[in-house]
């Protein structure tokens, strides 16, 4: 048994098996796991990709989805995250996808046996989509070292930002940071795009997350897009291959340019599409029995 929590719990090597077999999956299609497995996706904030990606990869992996909705459960009575996960595993549900708004929530779950996937914890990590956005930077580039990458926008708030900062460094991208003093928190930031944007292979922005602010922004939708934004101009001065990533949903006009909306740089989409794959193969992985740190994706190409 294992879990997939953080991007912490990765190493290069993990992180490569892990991509190398959503890759295979994605060119030979995810079948359905031998054997009957019920998996419960636990949402406790909104989101449409994370949720709807997973319950994809559930159903193409043949697994019995239990149904779960916050606003009807017993949580509204006071029930604890370990109560209602400790319940599900009780019921007999063999895995749990949670979305929850406190940082590192898993660590309430000390003693739950079943497999615990992160869909996002708070302003922590978001362990699934770091591993979607390698992927599709892979699909790419073939490589990481190396690789110019600039993450631009609400850097304290973002757990993608904290996932992908943690991946990319071990995998040996030159990582850069774009970001307002007030939202720059432990990272070391550039305060503009000046000398950053003509060398970037990957540009990913990041959604300005009003819902995880004490104040108000102190400057305004076109100032922060002026100043912080991946605006025409900016677009325009990338290079030719570099491509420009958003964990989604976009505020389209505040941190990517309305006119870039079909930009063929964008990679956001393709994103989305490897998530499913990304998130068969570590479900594939943990449920199989086996430790996502140990096990090597050519046993799974070998299947
Ligand atoms: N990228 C992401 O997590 O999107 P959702 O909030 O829609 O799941």
């Amino acid at each position: 048994m294992d879990n997939l929590l953080t991007m912490k719990q990765f190493n290069e090597e993990n992180i490569m098996e892990i991509l190398n077999y959503a890759e295979y999956l994605k060119r030979h299609g995810i079948r359905e796991l031998p054997g009957k497995y019920l998996v419960s996706n636990l949402f406790f904030e909104p989101s449409t990709r994370t949720k709807l990606s997973f319950e994809i990869a559930e159903r193409k992996l043949g697994l019995e989805i239990i149904q779960f909705d916050p606003g009807h459960s017993s949580t509204t009575k006071g029930e604890t995250l370990f109560d209602t996960v400790k319940t599900l595993e009780a019921l007999g549900v063999n895995a749990v996808v949670i979305r929850h708004p406190e940082k590192e929530y898993y660590k309430q779950l000390e003693g739950i046996k079943i497999p615990v996937f992160n869909g996002g914890d708070g302003t922590g990590q978001h362990p699934s989509q770091s591993l979607l956005d390698l992927f599709t930077i892979k699909e790419e580039f073939g490589y990481f070292q190396g690789l110019n990458v600039v993450i631009a926008g609400d850097l304290s708030h973002s757990r993608v930002a904290a996932s992908n900062a943690e991946a990319l460094q071990k995998l040996g991208a030159n990582v850069q940071f774009v970001c307002p003093d007030e939202w720059s928190g432990d990272y070391e930031t550039l305060s503009g795009w000046d000398n950053v944007i003509e060398q970037a292979d990957v540009v990913m922005l990041l959604r300005v997350q009003h819902e995880r602010h004490d104040e108000k922004m102190s400057f305004t939708k076109d100032q922060y897009h002026a100043q912080y934004g991946l605006t025409a101009d900016r677009a325009a001065m990338m290079k030719e291959n570099a491509i420009i990533m958003h964990p989604a949903p976009i505020n389209w006009g505040v941190e990517i340019a309305e006119s870039l909306t079909t930009h063929p740089k964008l990679r956001v989409y393709e994103a989305v599409e490897n998530g499913v794959y990304i998130r068969a193969a570590a479900m594939e992985m943990i449920l199989r029995g086996g430790n996502v740190h140990a096990q090597a994706a050519p046993k799974y190409l070998a299947i």
